[in-house]
């Protein structure tokens, strides 16, 4: 028999390296089906002259379909991977823009950036999860697409998906990285981890029964700067957790927005610019026959997208293999296509291991809803997933939460509703923006130029 993955949004750039990774583990995942569906055919078809040498090199013991029809690739599914990216990178490079011009954080997830792309992501993703009903009922929905915990409160508020799982790839590296300093494998380190989406802490580092965090403290106390994090090492000592990087934001605001300014483009902005010349190049050599032509434009370009991560915003180095050759190399490259197998494999019965999931709360901590969504460590298997106790947390941890909790919540109510008044009262709410005003000028401005992008608000 087997089973069906699809992929929406399999014309992004990160599709060949989730087909890789499937193929390195085709033995064990029993795949039968492996849909490919995008709404851009003609980007597809250019992704899959990339996937092509992969093919041939680990022939697919499975089916793979590529359409342009939701329906199609939904239909009998067991897992779907969304993974789209509403209005492309161009759309991205606006979230962040509008509010830089106002001197307000400009970032794809974090602040008024996330609220923008929520805004044009949650209609599509209800939509998905309402043919869902129908076409594979018993469907696991696993969510790549950003901002990933609020796509996930949506999907658990709205359309009341139980099996859905937000996935994110940064405390999963997180785990590698302490695993590889400590030398051990990465499955068998377990990391105390609660939080949101991009908004989280370690709490204890357990290996072989023991806590490893108070000494990862105090070799970050000797540091000025630890690496690879842009957080600075102060801080981090006098919380005494290891924050996830990106709170970078809440904690460096004023210096995010400088470094960012400073370097005259965000990251959208650069990214939309390396895409477009990217495509053109990809579809020049496809044009030529130059298949190895194709491979080499592609990895230059994953390689120069991986050692810039973070760097304008943070003004260092945040790629491994500039800091740290060993550790980088001791790092999985699966990336995200790695988490969200791992999940797929777990859900399949081989477990139970312990992975970092964007679930509802169901009381793990003490202060969140029930249904909240929250990023915390899970035990993932055969068909279920136990989410590990949390209890209380540090006071600051959960008015921050509670926080850009209610904002998501705000988000996501004024997508579904198409209100005005609650898109601008989320943004009024959000801790990066400073106010009403502010909030009301980046909401217009967002609402001119996403157009029909953005839901109709009234
Ligand atoms: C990390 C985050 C993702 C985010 C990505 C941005 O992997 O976990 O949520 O989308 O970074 O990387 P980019 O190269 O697009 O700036
Ligand atoms: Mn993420």
């Amino acid at each position: 028999m087997g089973i069906k993955i699809a992929i929406l949004g399999a014309a992004g750039l990160r599709t060949p390296l989730i087909l890789q990774a499937i193929l390195l583990r085709q033995a064990r995942l029993n795949l039968r089906e492996l849909a490919l569906m995008d709404i851009d055919g003609q980007r597809l078809e250019v992704i899959a002259a990339l996937t092509a040498p992969l093919e041939a090199a680990n022939p697919p013991r499975f089916h793979i379909q590529r359409t342009t029809d939701v329906e199609v690739a939904l239909q009998g599914a067991d897992f779907v991977i969304t993974t789209f990216r509403v209005g492309g990178m161009t759309a991205r490079a606006i979230d962040e823009r509008v509010p830089l011009n106002y001197g307000v954080l400009g970032q794809e997830t974090t602040g008024p950036g996330g609220f923008a792309m929520g805004m044009r992501t949650i209609p599509v993703l209800l939509a998905v999860a309402e043919k869902m009903k129908s076409l594979c009922p018993q469907a696991w929905l696993i969510n790549f697409a950003n901002p990933a915990g609020m796509l996930a409160e949506a999907l658990v508020r709205v359309s009341g998906w139980q099996r859905s799982v937000g996935i994110c790839d940064a405390p999963h590296t997180l785990r590698r990285a302490l695993a590889a300093l400590l030398n051990a494998p990465a499955e068998q380190v377990l990391l105390d981890y609660f939080g949101l989406n991009h908004l989280g802490w370690i709490r204890a580092v357990r290996f072989q029964g023991a806590d490893h965090l108070p000494r990862f403290l105090e070799w970050i106390r000797q540091l000025d700067q630890v690496p690879g994090m842009p957080i600075s090492a102060t801080l981090i000592a006098t919380l005494g957790m290891i924050p996830n990087e990106y709170l970078y934001y809440y904690y460096h605001t004023h210096q995010a927005v400088e470094n960012i300014l400073q370097a005259g483009l965000s990251r959208g902005e650069q990214l939309a610019a390396w895409n477009e010349r990217l495509f053109a190049e990809l579809a020049d050599l496809r044009a030529k026959e130059d298949y190895e032509g194709m491979q080499s434009a592609y990895q230059a370009y994953l390689k120069q997208r991986g050692q810039t991560y973070m760097v304008n915003e943070s003004g260092q180095a945040h790629n491994l293999e500039q800091i740290d050759a060993a550790l980088a190399e001791s790092l999985s490259s699966e990336g995200y296509a790695g988490v969200a197998l791992d999940l797929i494999e777990g859900l399949g019965g081989d477990g139970p291991r312990q992975m970092i999931l964007n679930i509802p709360n169901q009381g793990a901590i003490q202060g969140m809803g029930a249904e909240d969504v929250v990023e915390i460590a899970a035990f993932v298997s055969g068909g279920a997933i136990q989410p590990l106790s949390v209890g209380s947390i540090p006071q600051h941890c959960l008015g921050l939460m509670q926080q850009v909790k209610a904002y998501e919540q705000l988000t996501i109510e004024a997508a579904v509703e198409g209100s005005y008044a609650k898109a601008l009262t989320a943004l009024t709410l959000h801790p990066l923006v400073p106010g009403f005003e502010v909030a009301k000028q980046i909401l217009d401005e967002y609402i001119q130029r996403h157009g029909d992008l953005f839901p109709p608000l009234r």
